[in-house]
């Protein structure tokens, strides 16, 4: 295997503003400086997982545009290799960011080119897809092309097929082929509610109840995010808290997409999921502690220096 983690996923171009409170609908409230990072859930996770040392490659579309250079370039600084990413079909994607004084953010995102990343795409890197232990998708692309990963990492199959990840956010309703594909199913507090729909569970306030719920929908294992309370790790076997580390919140963006890159690369060298979701906490909490959000991802080093 060439690669510990492939990211098939999105690429943005973060526009960030930072604001006192959110406008309400019809009313204008004035911001500080724009600030353009490199971001979106796929291009983050790679980032992520780079630069803590994982051997990482990015299957996404960018435009033919500056917000892409700013994407392929800031993927290359890390160290991803880049030759899944392609170019061009419409202008690279695009989110609108405001951070409030308590670090937590509200995004609108126009997928632009992240929408034109196809199940055709996916067949054609089926090579990429061979070389990786691990397969990290989020639903900032289509659903199908979601599906075809999927089902070329269930094709794949058996001892030497790569592990799939799967981050549904921003939350959609999966297939069920697909829910059972996820090893894990990687989530937050709301798109585990979101995911549950109609079912009681999700009314329920202890996620050791959304866990179950999850995983009889299929998936091999369930990670609950938690925030501050860290993470639920679930199985068939058993169901473990990982608690979090105390921080200073600064900018909360892209802390999700640290976690589950860290947790893929783990995942990835070997690790069992408990072993590299106490990992993958302790990087999350480093990237909300800082501006930004590939900007903000810790090193190994810094990891293990906290
Ligand atoms: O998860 C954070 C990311 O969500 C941001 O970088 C933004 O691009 C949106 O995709
Ligand atoms: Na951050």
């Amino acid at each position: 295997h060439d690669h510990d983690l492939l990211v098939v996923g999105s690429a943005n171009a973060d526009l960030v503003i930072g604001v006192e409170r959110r406008p309400a609908a019809g009313e204008t409230v004035l911001g500080s400086d724009l600030a353009v990072h490199p971001g979106g859930k796929g291009a983050n996770q790679a980032v992520a997982a780079a630069r803590l040392g994982a051997r990482t490659a990015l299957l996404a579309r960018v435009g033919d545009d500056a917000h892409g250079r700013l994407l392929l370039e800031s993927q290359r600084a890390a160290g991803v290799d880049t030759a899944g990413v392609l170019v061009g079909g419409a202008p690279t994607g695009v989110a609108l960011i405001t951070v409030d004084p308590s670090g937590d953010n509200s995004i609108v995102v126009s997928p632009g080119a992240n929408a034109r990343l196809s199940p055709d795409d996916v067949r054609a890197a089926a090579d990429l897809l061979a070389s990786a232990r691990v397969v990290s998708v989020q639903l900032e692309i289509p659903l199908e092309t979601v599906a075809a990963v999927a089902e070329a990492v269930r094709t794949a199959g058996g001892e030497t097929g790569p592990r799939l990840v799967l981050n549904p956010s921003p939350p959609a309703a999966l297939p069920a082929e697909v829910l059972a594909a996820c090893d894990p199913l990687v989530l937050n507090e709301h798109e585990a509610r979101f995911l549950l729909g109609e079912d009681p569970a999700g009314r329920e306030e202890a996620p050791e109840a959304w866990a179950a719920a999850l995983l009889a929908r299929g998936p091999r294992s369930v990670v609950v995010t938690l925030g501050a309370g860290g993470a639920l790790v679930a199985d068939r076997d058993r169901t473990v808290l990982v608690p979090s580390l105390p921080v200073e919140a600064v900018d909360t963006t892209g802390a999700g997409d640290a976690f589950t890159g860290a947790l893929g690369w783990r995942l990835g060298v070997g690790d069992d999921l408990e072993t590299a979701v106490r990992f993958a906490v302790r990087v999350g909490a480093a990237a909300v502690t800082r501006a930004g959000a590939q900007e903000s991802f810790p090193t190994a080093e810094e990891v293990a220096a906290r």
